[in-house]
């Protein structure tokens, strides 16, 4: 994500504005920026890179005098890193200033709406339309200008705003995006997270969903979007900086569990435009969709089981054959591919050696490829021929969750569109799967809210030895990122298998009270599943059930049941890895594992 500041007060603005931005690196970034009122004009300065450059720029603040700004860490959503593209934005005369946190869905209609009025785009971004559209709604009075900008712009945002013609306010304006304003002894501060002002101030406002902050050195007052003032109670931080950072949770990798619910809806609704599925940065035509001959699907990891569960729903829905890779199986098995091939690489750091390499073979035998990639500007996000990005924002525990669920849905949109043009599917199919999509992130909500019952179970698997996961068809899939996650974060051996095959071999592992997952989720495998599970039980496995609602048949079979809600078949994944994520965890931190950085692992294997 993004990081925002905004001060004002007695002292010089832009060493505080610095020294905000500082704490809020972790967030991680590519490019940053500041914007100080120094008397007569707003002054921006801008840099990509690390922060010590912007500070090294304006000597820590010193060539930047003034007692208001904003400031910005830029993760760059729309349009590559870049100084152009880095934040604060100005309108065209420079009268005013803004910096965002979170994506405007409907900013192609907007940049479409402003140039026919004549205004003139500097960079890629879909922030600079705010700083547009609220020059063009100003009249005198920033509070209304900033109502109406509210009124057109769809999307997620939390807002730093200066006006020239206002210099002794600052205005921060809050939607999904999260923002804080802080009260300090010789100034007020506005920040995207709570690390950014503890040298300053204890004293924070949490701005709620369409409200306003408008600051000045002595005072901050509160309105909603029709510009009525509210009454708003200060809260006292207790959390030391390190929490802090975490934005009160334990471990990165639990912060980022729960951003889920919001990195879904930023990765699904930007490409659901009036009930239809519109990817503009897929680059491909009808015809073209049409003539995909077969989808490979290559990556590494996690990443390869969301394409491992991709493949059904391709198949299933456009019916379009999929091949799933091991990037580094593919790069070195000569793989067949033929010109109306499409290749799928699919990373998070977009920095994988082995998916990097795998991306450069199909281009060398000149097949399309598509990158769905978390990390804008990446080496994979550049090479590929087209990219989509999975809007889940920095990623920083290296056990993936967020940027995982991200690229499922990703992949759902993509394998409805291809059905849709192919005519597998008709319109009101295509609706109803889009229904079920847009309530994903609710229903991953709902199941986080389950993580004291499932800690409650998995502190009774802190010394378990061996756990095994099992599913049929996508549960298969669910299984295998089910057991990846335990392994990789509470180093217990722990194998994913189809559970047609456990009479194959792998039961004869199964001992008294082995622990035994099985993914449940695809009704018509219900019967099949639950024969496995008596098998294992009867062998003395204790079988953990993930399966949806309403199939009360599992409780006879299994012994500890979580159930999931009602989703379209496809879709399954995206909700049962929500509590094998929450039980890996738990067990993690149960063992005293160091849960973010697990022993032995890097967040991006760059190297072969
Ligand atoms: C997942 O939790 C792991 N961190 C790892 O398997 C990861 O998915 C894999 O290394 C691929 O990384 P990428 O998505 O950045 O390419």
């Amino acid at each position: 994500m993004c990081g925002i500041v905004g001060y004002i007060g007695e002292s010089q603005a832009a060493p505080v504005l610095l020294d905000g931005l500082s704490k809020l690196e972790y967030r991680g970034y590519d490019s940053a920026g500041i914007a100080v009122f120094d008397g007569e004009q707003i002054k921006v300065q801008k840099s990509t890179g690390r922060l010590k450059v912007l500070s090294e720029l304006t000597h820590d603040g010193a060539t930047m005098p003034g007692v208001s700004g904003i400031g910005h860490t830029r993760w760059a959503t729309h349009g590559a890193p870049s100084n152009v593209n880095a934040h604060p934005h100005y309108n065209q005369t420079e009268t005013i200033a803004v910096v965002h946190n979170g994506i405007i869905e409907n900013y192609l209609k907007l940049r479409k709406y402003l140039e026919e009025k004549g205004y003139q785009f500097v960079s890629e971004t879909d922030t600079e339309i705010v700083a547009h559209l609220l020059d063009r709604y100003y009249k005198g009075d920033p509070l209304e200008a900033i109502t109406k900008v509210m009124h057109r712009v769809e999307g997620s945002y939390a807002l730093g705003i200066l006006f020239k013609e206002h210099p002794d306010q600052v205005f921060a304006v809050r939607k999904d995006s999260p923002l804080i304003v802080g009260r300090g002894k010789d100034g007020n501060l506005i920040a995207s997270d709570v690390p950014a002002v503890l040298k300053y101030t204890r004293n924070v406002y949490f701005i709620q969903n369409e409200e306003i902050a408008v600051l000045t050195k002595e005072s901050i007052a509160f309105y909603n979007v029709d510009g009525d003032e509210l009454p708003k109670e200060a809260t006292t931080i207790d959390w030391d900086i390190n929490a802090a950072e975490k934005g009160g949770y334990e471990h990165f990798m639990l912060k980022e569990m729960y951003e889920q619910p919001q990195t879904v809806r930023d990765t699904l609704n930007p490409r659901i435009r009036e009930g239809e599925v519109v990817i503009e940065e897929l680059g491909m035509g009808e015809t073209e969709i049409r003539a995909i001959h077969k989808i490979h699907i290559v990556a590494c990891g996690s990443a390869y089981h969301a394409g491992v569960t991709a493949k059904y729903v391709f198949e299933g829905l456009a019916r379009i054959p999929v091949e799933v890779d091991l990037a580094s199986e593919f790069r070195y098995r000569n793989p067949i591919l033929a010109e109306d091939d499409l290749v799928i690489i699919i990373s998070q750091s977009g920095e994988t050696a082995d998916s990097l390499a795998a991306l450069r073979e199909a281009k060398q035998r000149g097949v399309k490829t598509l990158g769905i990639v978390n990390v804008v500007g990446s080496s994979i996000a550049r090479e590929a021929d087209q990219v989509m990005y999975t809007w889940a924002g920095p990623e920083i525990a290296v056990a993936t969750t967020k940027a995982y669920s991200a690229q499922l849905v990703a992949q759902y949109l993509l394998a409805i569109l291809f059905a849709k043009v192919r005519g597998e599917i008709i319109e009101t199919e295509a609706a109803g799967l889009l229904q079920d999509l847009q309530k994903l992130p609710e229903q991953i909500e709902m199941l986080l809210g389950n993580k004291e019952r499932i800690q409650r179970f998995a502190n009774r698997y802190i010394a378990a030895k061996d756990v095994f996961f099992v599913g049929r068809g996508i549960d298969f899939a669910i299984s295998m990122e089910g057991s990846l996650k335990l392994k990789e974060i509470s180093y217990i051996h722990s194998e994913a298998y189809a559970a047609g095959e456990l009479k194959h071999g792998t039961i004869s592992l199964i001992e008294e009270g082995t622990l035994v997952a099985a993914v449940v989720t695809q009704e018509e495998l219900y019967k099949k599943t639950i024969s496995n599970i008596v098998e294992l039980r009867s062998r003395g496995a204790f079988v953990l059930a993930v399966t949806n609602t309403g199939n009360r048949e599992i409780e006879k079979a299994a012994d500890y049941v979580i159930y999931i809600p009602q989703t379209n078949r496809y879709f399954t994944n995206s909700l049962a890895i929500i509590p094998l994520q929450l039980f890996s965890y738990y067990v993690s931190v149960g063992k005293g594992c160091d849960v973010d950085k697990p022993r032995n692992l890097a967040k991006s294997v760059t190297v072969e």
